[in-house]
């Protein structure tokens, strides 16, 4: 309560402060309890275009995404749940921030210094046992300290959390931070930076599933797509990759042109059928710095997303575990590849796999990651 009230005093002279810009804006309110008495907060960040984005502190996840369509019409197109509760009992990722290791770790376990280190074996695509995503409480699992604030009069929220040393098997204590910024060019930021006490790996991410029609809506199926990579990582049927750096030329993972989702989703290419759709990680092609990876665009709608990120590798997943029993914020159904993720990041396995990117922090060095996710129409 008491934490509540500062928060509230902290947020009321924020907004003074922002006087001089007119509409962008934070407000926040609460937003539920977690089984051991930690607080969560829903923070809206409003730029002055009227969008909004709503994020909690639980597991620092987008719970709401409102952009215009080609009249200005705002839709919500992000999946996700009303409540609290529902999010700590059965969200499969749903917006939030994925760590300490995002995506597959062949077998839960890597060595590092000469040492093994065993993680949690959380999967099993294909009937073989993985580490996913962080493993059993990963950072989508608890709850961030959050500071609203403001960076050139748009409303940001910076999120941080301690990883403790061992902390689901990982070593060293990591130091995480995690900024949220909603620009007045309809780009969400997100900004990460770690440090760490003891070398570890690194591989943060985020997991929004987008539907450009608005949540609800049906399928991503006829969303166009292109993406910067003329190759991809092929994976075993454990969906762990061979190691291989696979040309996309001439097969259903080809976006360096736009096309539609669906076409070749359901063709018989082996890695389709591993991935049960898509479920990969295409090797952009780029060098260091921010650069524009990927495009989605919704005809109808005419609303048109970027995305462009430092990382090296990008994990196109098209909601292939989504299987209508989920219910979401408008109360309905959430069918089969009814959101996309598009997770930047570096690839899976890269503990295990010496010729991809090294994916190590070691104490005294920062690790920086950036990725922009930004909505226009067509
Ligand atoms: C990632 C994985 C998928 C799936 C989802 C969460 O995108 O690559 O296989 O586990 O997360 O359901």
């Amino acid at each position: 309560m008491k934490k509540m009230m500062v928060l509230c005093l902290l947020l009321a002279a924020i907004s003074l402060l922002n006087a001089g810009n007119g509409q962008s804006r934070i407000t926040m309110k609460p937003f539920g309890e977690t089984e051991d008495g930690k607080s969560v907060y829903l923070y809206s960040l409003q730029n002055s275009n009227g969008m909004k984005v709503d994020i909690m502190n639980y597991g620092c996840t987008v719970v709401r995404l409102f952009a215009p369509d080609r009249t200005g019409e705002m839709a919500d197109v992000v999946l996700g749940f009303n409540t609290l509760e529902e999010y700590v009992e059965k969200s499969p990722y749903f917006g939030c921030i994925v760590g300490r290791y995002g995506n597959r770790i062949a077998n839960g376990q890597f060595t590092l210094n000469g040492t093994l280190y065993k993680l949690a074996t959380n999967n099993e695509p294909g009937g073989i046992p993985c580490h996913l995503h962080g493993g059993l409480k990963g950072f989508d699992k608890v709850v961030w300290d959050a500071r609203p604030g403001f960076k050139k009069n748009n409303p940001q929220l910076e999120l941080q959390y301690t990883s403790m040393d061992g902390e689901e098997g990982y070593p060293g204590t990591l130091y995480v931070t995690v900024c949220y910024r909603l620009t007045d060019s309809n780009e969400l930021v997100i900004e990460y930076s770690a440090t760490t006490d003891k070398s570890t790996p690194v591989n943060l991410t985020h997991h929004t599933y987008f539907n450009l029609h608005g949540e609800g809506n049906g399928h991503i199926l006829d969303h166009i797509l292109f993406m910067q990579a003329k190759n991809f990582t092929p994976v075993t049927r454990g969906l762990i990759p061979t190691g291989e750096i696979r040309p996309v030329k001439g097969t259903p993972f080809d976006f360096t042109k736009p096309n539609t989702i669906g076409k070749r989703i359901n063709s018989d290419d082996q890695q389709i059928k591993f991935g049960g759709g898509y479920d990969h990680n295409w090797v952009l092609d780029k060098n260091e710095g921010l650069q524009r990876v990927a495009t989605v665009y919704e005809t109808y709608s005419g609303r048109y997303m970027e995305v462009w990120t430092t990382e090296p590798g990008l994990q196109f997943y098209s909601g292939n575990f989504l299987d209508g029993t989920l219910t979401g914020k408008s109360g309905k159904i959430y069918p089969h590849r009814s959101g996309l993720c598009l997770e930047t990041q570096h690839f899976p396995d890269s503990p295990n796999q010496p010729s991809f990117p090294g994916t190590i922090l070691n104490p005294g060095e920062v690790y920086k990651s950036t990725t922009v996710y930004c909505f226009s129409v067509k």
